[in-house]
């Protein structure tokens, strides 16, 4: 058995190299599952597939890493199998119990927990016994580098994540901090976190380098504490997908320090989906990226207005009766599901009312818009457990067009995504986020159980329009009163 000092100057540095021919294909393997899985994850159809692509290559990825030389010579079976124990029974029992709700809260604290390895994996590996490398040589610089990257990306994204799960979680109010001069305060951050690098690359052994590593650190958990204190609520979900990113580029670095190839592709595949998953996020609710990440600009309700000074009209109530009799004369028709559909976990009647107007004759589809409910792809999910055939659900901008030729629209729990202010009031704080146009259907139904608005704390006109009616109540409720009236 190797030492310590033996087995980290052998492998650690080059274990690329030195990586046995079956360990190397066995990452290739994984490494080309993992792709397999993203593309399987890009449509409803192959998601189950690629999950599975997924499950496997990280299986193969954990078998392969358990014959790791590293592993094998170090002799540290023991603490993987006991860290690997405990995890798991946190990771199961908490995968089991959230709901899909809660989803983006689970996500934020997992990528805090790879920000947290990249810069604990960083700093071990920098404080590593008997570094062969020659200070001061290209080696040791690229290295040091590899180092500096994973730890300062790692410490971002930890804080970051952390505070992201607060304010998802509620424990951390929504609203930006507004801390005076608070891009120069990135600004002074980002300059010292360059600065801190020239004494770590000088130094000539780990004794004398770490100081600066452990400032830069600190400076990075604090720049991850207020880049994403500053955002508000309204952001949270691209903050959630920009932390996703971030800690695959910790992984990446991770990787390039460890010289393990799995772990560069699968983080510059995490890294670089996530910052494409962000850009479409921002798209679909016509915020600009960099205002994102640099915060202050997502407030929920920042100047105390909410939009509502130009709400004209009355409201119109509804009841199930008349709202079974309008469908059963409906030939098209619309169903628009939001965030309450999936608290009131009303997918499963709404595809019984699909079913049966459908046998009526009815041409009936869903619109998705692409944030409605709390996390990308939160609707086609939930549609999908329901068992809702995949080519009645359409998204938004392919369906648009066709609402003033729908007889009925039912508005499911959702509100942000139907608000007409998005598209005409330049005062409203959702200006110019692409909505779908459920006002232009001949009658539109609303189920939701107040006048409460939605996530963006915006009212909405839609209410007050003439040809809608508000059905309110628990969203499966009003739905189990229409099917009772429809099977009548
Ligand atoms: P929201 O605008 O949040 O509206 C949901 C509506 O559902 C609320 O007005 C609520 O009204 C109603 N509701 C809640 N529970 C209900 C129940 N049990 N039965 C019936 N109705 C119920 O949701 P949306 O239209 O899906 O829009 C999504 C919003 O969330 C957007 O602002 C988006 O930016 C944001 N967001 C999206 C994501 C992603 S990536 N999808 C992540 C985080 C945030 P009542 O309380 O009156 O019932």
């Amino acid at each position: 058995m190797l030492s310590l000092e033996q087995f980290i100057s052998t492998h650690t540095l080059g274990a690329a190299a030195s990586t046995p021919g079956l360990l190397t294909a066995a990452y290739i393997i994984a490494a080309v599952l993992f792709i397999m899985s993203l593309g399987g994850l890009s449509t409803q159809e192959t998601a189950r597939r690629g999950n599975w692509y997924g499950i496997v290559g990280m299986t193969i990825a954990l078998i392969a890493t358990f014959f790791h030389p590293l592993v094998t010579e170090g002799g540290g079976y023991g603490i993987i199998i006991t860290a690997m124990v405990i995890a798991s029974g946190i990771g199961i029992t908490l995968a089991a119990r959230v709901g899909m709700t809660s989803m983006p809260e689970l996500v934020a604290i997992l990528h805090s927990f790879v920000g947290l390895a990249a810069v604990l994996v960083g700093i071990s590996g920098y404080l590593a016994p008997r570094n062969p490398l020659k200070p001061g040589s290209v080696e040791a610089n690229i290295h040091n580098i590899e180092v500096y990257l994973g730890v300062w990306i790692g410490a971002i994204t930890f804080t970051g994540s952390v505070i992201a799960y607060g304010k998802l979680r509620g424990k951390i109010a929504s609203k930006p901090l507004m801390l005076p001069g608070r891009h120069f305060i990135n600004l002074a951050m980002l300059i010292a976190s360059i600065g801190l690098v020239l004494p770590f690359l000088a130094a000539n052994s780990p004794s004398e380098g770490t100081w600066a590593l452990l400032v830069m650190t600190l400076i990075a958990l604090f720049l991850g504490y207020h880049l994403v204190m500053s955002i508000g609520g309204a952001d949270m979900p691209v903050v959630v997908s920009m932390l996703n990113s971030y800690s695959g580029w910790a992984a990446a670095a991770t990787g390039f320090m460890l010289g393990n190839d799995l772990l560069i592709v699968v983080g510059a595949l995490v890294g670089s989906s996530g910052a494409i998953l962000s850009y479409i996020m921002c798209r679909a609710m016509n915020r600009s990226i960099v205002n994102v990440i640099f915060g202050g600009f997502g407030a929920t309700n920042g100047n105390g207005s909410n939009g509502s000074s130009h709400i004209e009209g009355e409201i119109t109530q509804t009841s199930t009766e008349e709202v079974g009799g309008l469908l059963k004369q409906a030939k098209n028709v619309v169903i628009i599901p939001g965030y309450g559909m999936a608290v009131a976990q009303a997918q499963h009647g709404v595809y019984e009312i699909t079913n049966l107007l459908r046998d009526a004759g009815a041409q009936v589809r869903f619109a998705i818009h692409p944030v409605a409910g709390r996390l990308p792809g939160h609707m086609n999910v939930l549609l999908a457990e329901a068992k809702v055939p995949y080519d009645i659900v359409l998204e938004m901008d392919e369906i648009n067009e066709d609402m003033p030729e729908t007889d009925i629209v039912l508005v499911i729990g959702a509100n942000d995504i139907v608000n007409p202010s998005a598209n005409d009031d330049m005062g409203s704080p959702i200006y110019g986020m692409p909505v779908i146009h459920a006002w232009e259907a001949t009658d539109v139904i609303v189920f939701k159980r107040s006048m409460g608005a939605g996530y963006s704390g915006v009212d909405n006109p839609l209410f007050y329009k003439s040809n809608t009616r508000m059905l309110f109540g628990d969203a499966k409720a009003s739905v189990d009163g229409i099917l009772s009236q429809l099977r009548a």
